[in-house]
C-alpha cells in the first residue's frame, strides 16, 4: 500500500502524452535514451527530463552503462503496476502509438543492419578476433563441465557464428542446429563442420527473434557471446526460451559489466556487459532460473581485459509437462 501523496505523484508522472508514449515504447523492452530520442523526434534533454520524471515516480528503472543509459518498465510496485495497467488499455489502433512502433522497428532494423555489416566484415577473422577478447580455454572447459557426460537429443546454438560451440560440444549431442543471421558466418561454420567431419550438426540462416521451431525444441540451448549485441538482452532471452523443451537448460556466455566504450563504437556491441542481477531478472521473466554462475577474470597478459561469465539457466516452471 502507498500513501495518497505518493500515488498522486505516480499518476502525475504518467499523466502526460509524451510520457505515456515512452511507457508504451518501453513495454517492448529496454531502450536507450538515444533511440527513444530518435523515435519520438524530440530533443535529448527533453526526452531525458520525461524519463527522469517517470523514473523518480517509480514507473520505470534506469540503468547507466558507460556513455549510454537504458530504461525499462519498473518490475513492480505502484509505478510498475500502473505502467502496465495503462499500456494494457492503450488502443493498438492509436495512430501516434502506431507511428512510434513503426519508428521503433525502423531503429531496430537499422541496428540489425549495422551489426550484420560488422559480422559480414569480420566473419573470416572472427576465430582470431574472439580469442583476442579473452582467453577462451577456461571458458570452454567450464562449458564442457556444465554439460558433463550428457549426450542431449537436440542442442541449439543461437548466434553460432563460425560454429565453434557446435565443434566444442560435438560429442555431447545426437543432433545440433546452429542459427545465425549472417550468411558470411554461416558459410564459414558450414565449411568448418565439414572439415571436422561433424555430420550431426547443421547450420541455418535464422533470427533469434523469429525462430523456426519445426526441427523441434532443444534440450540444451547455448548463446555464446551474442546477447551484448542487443539493446534488450532479456527480450532475446525470452524469444530463445520458446525453443527450449520443458525441463531443458540454457548456457549463456557473455561479458560481465565493463567500461570499454570502443566495443560499442567499433565492434557493434550495444550493452557493455551483462550484470548478474540483470540476468537473474531476465531469466525470471522467461520462466528460467539461474542454477549456476561462473566468472572468468581477464588474462593478465591482455591489457584491457574483460571478465567472461557463464550462466546456467534451468526451467523454472513447476509443471514441466507443457
Ligand atoms: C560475437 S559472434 C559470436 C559467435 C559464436 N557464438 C562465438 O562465440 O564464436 C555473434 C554472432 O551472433 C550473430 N547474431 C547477431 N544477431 C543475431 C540474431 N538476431 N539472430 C541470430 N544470430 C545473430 C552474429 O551474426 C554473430 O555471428
Amino acid at each position: 500500500m502507498s500513501a495518497a501523496a505518493d500515488l498522486v505523484e505516480v499518476l502525475r508522472a504518467a499523466g502526460e502524452i509524451t510520457r505515456l508514449r515512452l511507457l508504451a515504447l518501453l513495454a517492448d523492452g529496454e531502450q536507450s535514451v538515444k533511440d527513444l530520442t530518435e523515435i519520438l523526434g524530440q530533443s535529448q534533454p527533453r526526452v531525458s527530463r520525461h524519463l527522469k520524471l517517470l523514473a523518480d515516480a517509480g514507473l520505470i528503472h534506469r540503468n547507466a552503462e558507460g556513455a549510454w543509459a537504458y530504461y525499462g518498465l519498473a518490475a513492480g510496485g505502484a509505478g510498475g503496476d500502473l505502467a502496465r495497467w495503462l499500456i494494457g488499455r492503450l488502443s493498438v489502433d492509436d495512430p501516434e502509438h502506431q507511428r512510434d512502433l513503426e519508428r521503433l522497428k525502423a531503429v531496430r532494423d537499422a541496428q540489425v543492419g549495422q551489426a550484420a555489416a560488422y559480422f559480414a566484415k569480420v566473419a573470416e577473422s572472427w576465430d582470431l578476433l574472439r580469442s583476442l577478447h579473452v582467453s577462451e580455454d577456461a571458458v570452454e572447459a567450464a562449458i564442457l563441465a556444465a554439460v558433463g557426460t550428457r549426450k542431449v537429443d537436440l542442442l541449439v546454438d543461437l548466434g553460432t557464428g563460425t560454429g565453434r560451440m557446435l565443434e566444442l560440444l560435438a560429442g555431447h549431442y545426437k543432433r545440433a542446429i546452429g542459427i545465425d543471421t549472417s550468411r558470411e558466418m554461416i558459410a564459414i561454420a558450414r565449411a568448418k563442420l565439414a572439415s571436422a567431419a561433424i555430420g550431426h550438426a547443421q547450420v541455418r540462416l535464422g533470427d533469434i527473434a523469429d525462430l523456426d521451431l519445426s526441427a523441434g525444441r532443444a534440450d540444451l540451448i547455448i548463446i555464446h557471446q551474442v546477447l551484448h549485441y542487443f539493446d534488450d538482452p532479456g527480450r532475446m532471452l525470452s524469444m530463445a526460451r520458446r525453443a527450449l523443451k520443458p525441463g531443458g537448460e540454457m548456457l549463456i556466455v557473455d561479458f560481465a559489466p565493463h567500461g570499454l566504450e570502443f566495443l560499442r563504437t567499433h565492434h557493434a556491441h550495444r550493452r557493455l556487459g551483462l550484470a548478474d542481477t540483470q540476468m537473474a531478472g531476465w531469466a525470471r521473466a522467461a520462466d528460467l532460473s539461474v542454477a549456476d554462475l561462473k566468472s572468468f577474470p581477464p588474462d593478465s597478459s591482455i591489457a584491457e581485459g574483460l571478465t567472461v561469465c557463464l550462466w546456467r539457466l534451468v526451467d523454472a516452471r513447476k509443471d514441466q509437462t507443457q
